[in-house]
């Protein structure tokens, strides 16, 4: 399944991204987590890492290069790519977790950043895994990748929503733009909610919005004061609110709760 996870900027998308990731890998699934984020590149620091992979830009001969190649059929030489296909110096891996990334905007007035939609899309959609392989992407904030077609190959999304309206309002868009590419499945996680009673009342709008809830992940202090140092705890409230998130995940996308 290939899994990702929109939202407005700031909702909580890498820490969630890296939430599902680890108790995917404890489940026994093979991950791949897909830095689709141009802008942001802490991802690797949030997953454990010390070192950021080698960004696939550079596998296509950098931004400039694949801009050239932008009006063909493929910028990506492989009909077909593997978890095993990946040259080693554009991964980073610790047992059963893979990190990969697209590429991010290192300068002013280095263009627009369509080559790295481009990019994605063609990567997402040659990505072939295997039944107990999960692939998580972190999608860059807001609803452009829809219009750059990103999503396209994309099994489920998962929109992480806040409590203000705003957060509400994006996540609906999302969810519009997905089920109207013909995602199969759309859905949305509760996010840094502060109450059980702030719980109750975003759920019941998402629900008149017609918005499927898979779970709630509480405002955690620890999350947020581990983000100082780009870090996120490896064990707290959230990865148990995680694991009924990826048990409602697993089960209505009809993949065995362990790998
Ligand atoms: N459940 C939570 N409890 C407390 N803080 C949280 C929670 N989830 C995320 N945060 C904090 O919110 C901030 C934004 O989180 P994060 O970077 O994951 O969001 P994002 O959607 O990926 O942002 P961007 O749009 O910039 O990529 C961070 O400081 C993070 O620690
Ligand atoms: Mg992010």
């Amino acid at each position: 399944m290939k899994i990702s996870v929109c939202g407005k900027g700031g909702s909580g998308k890498s820490t969630v991204v890296v939430l599902l990731a680890n108790e995917a890998q404890a489940r026994g699934y093979r991950v791949l987590v897909v830095d689709s984020d141009e802008s942001n590149s802490g991802l690797f620091r949030m997953l454990g890492f010390d070192h950021p992979p080698v960004p696939l830009m550079e596998l296509v001969g950098g931004k400039q290069s694949l801009k050239q190649k932008m009006g063909q059929p493929s910028v990506l030489a492989e009909s077909r790519i593997g978890l095993k296909d990946l040259p080693p110096q554009h991964l980073v891996q610790r047992d059963g977790l893979t990190l990969v990334s697209i590429g991010k905007i290192l300068q002013s007035m280095e263009g627009c950043a369509c080559p790295m939609g481009v990019l994605s899309r063609e990567f997402l959609k040659k990505l072939a895994l295997a039944e107990d392989e999960l692939a998580i992407v972190d999608m860059e904030a807001g609803v452009e990748h829809f219009g750059r077609g990103v999503d396209t190959s994309i099994d489920s999304v998962l929109i992480v929503i806040e409590p203000p309206l705003e957060s509400v309002n994006v996540g609906q868009k999302i969810h519009e733009l997905a089920s109207g590419i013909g995602v199969k499945n759309v859905w949305a996680i509760m996010n840094k909610v502060p109450s059980e009673e702030i719980a109750t009342r975003l759920k019941a709008e998402l629900q008149e919005r017609r918005i499927e809830v898979v779970g709630c992940i509480y405002f955690d202090a620890d999350i947020f004061s581990s983000s100082l140092e780009g870090r996120i705890p490896v064990n707290g409230v959230a990865v148990w609110e995680t694991r009924e998130v990826m048990d409602n995940v697993l089960s209505r996308a009809g993949l065995r709760v362990s790998g």
